[in-house]
């Protein structure tokens, strides 16, 4: 299973599994990750959903070779039903990073509550490199959190970025050493189980029912655009690079 769910002690547990290749996320996990993502908001056992990814890892985004068979059509694909469930979520996300959390490893974090990173974090946003624009809202999101001249030398260059930057733009709320990570953001998360669920549920939606209407608006219209720009001829050259494991040509492009 290329994703694990548990749900123990009032906490859903979801863990990207695919190390051998860099837990890249395919159509198949979106779908079972926006599944996990339903499934809290109707069972009222789930208090608190926590995300992880492995010790060296959390994810290298999109699955590049899966984008090119399986490639999202509109926002009924999982990649974009997932992006809505995460948006959506009543319940608080705790996410703990360790290592790579690469294109939608970093975006979706814009839309969890408590996010731990390890030393070892590092975060990207390469849309550009790949012949893309962003996703998740993080158009909207990122120059909100981090201001504009941040979050555009991020999205614009693409560019990696450790924890310690990441802790600046506001992106990460506190960084730990690798070898504590987990055990803390599993403490954090059984905290909030603990407390009063409305309440918790109450802060969350007024915590973020004040962009709501333009976060949804944003992720349709990247959607609108991300998909029509995996059909170009930039996307292919970047993917086709990829897989070929050299440098992409931008230059016979205009
Ligand atoms: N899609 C598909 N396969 C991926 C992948 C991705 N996003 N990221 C990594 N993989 C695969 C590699 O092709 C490789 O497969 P192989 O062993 O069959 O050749 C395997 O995972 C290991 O990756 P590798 O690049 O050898 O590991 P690394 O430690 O040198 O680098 C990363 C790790 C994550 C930094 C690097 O793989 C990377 O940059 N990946 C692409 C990230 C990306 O652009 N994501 C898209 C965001 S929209």
């Amino acid at each position: 299973m290329d994703i694990l769910t548990e749900t123990r002690d009032n906490i859903l547990r979801i863990a990207f599994n695919r190390p051998d290749k860099k837990n890249a996320i395919t159509a198949a996990m979106y779908q079972a990750l926006a599944d996990a993502f339903q499934l809290a908001e109707q069972d009222t056992a789930i208090r608190v959903i926590f995300i992880h990814g492995h010790e060296n890892v959390f994810t290298a985004g999109n699955d590049l070779e899966d984008f090119i068979k399986h490639p999202p059509k509109g926002s009924d694909s999982p990649v974009f039903q997932f992006l809505w469930q995460l948006s959506h979520a009543s319940k608080p996300i705790v996410v703990a990073v360790s290592g790579p959390a690469i294109g939608v490893g970093t975006t979706m974090l814009l839309h969890c509550d408590l996010v731990y990173a390890a030393h070892s974090a590092s975060f990207k946003l390469p849309f550009t490199q790949l012949g893309l624009c962003p996703e998740g809202a993080s158009s909207l999101l990122l120059p909100q959190l981090a201001g504009y001249q941040r979050a555009s030398e991020k999205l614009l260059l693409g560019e990696a970025f450790d924890a310690k930057e990441a802790k600046e733009m506001g992106l990460v709320s506190q960084i730990l050493p690798d070898w504590e990570l987990q055990g803390f953001a599993e403490e954090q998360a059984a905290k909030l189980a603990a407390l009063p669920a409305s309440s918790i549920r109450n802060t969350k939606r007024m915590l973020r029912s004040a962009q709501m209407a333009e976060v949804e608006q944003c992720i349709v219209s990247e959607c609108e655009q991300f998909v029509a720009m995996l059909a170009s001829p930039e996307a292919k050259e970047a993917f086709l690079a990829f897989m070929q494991k050299r440098k992409p040509d931008f230059k016979q492009f205009s």
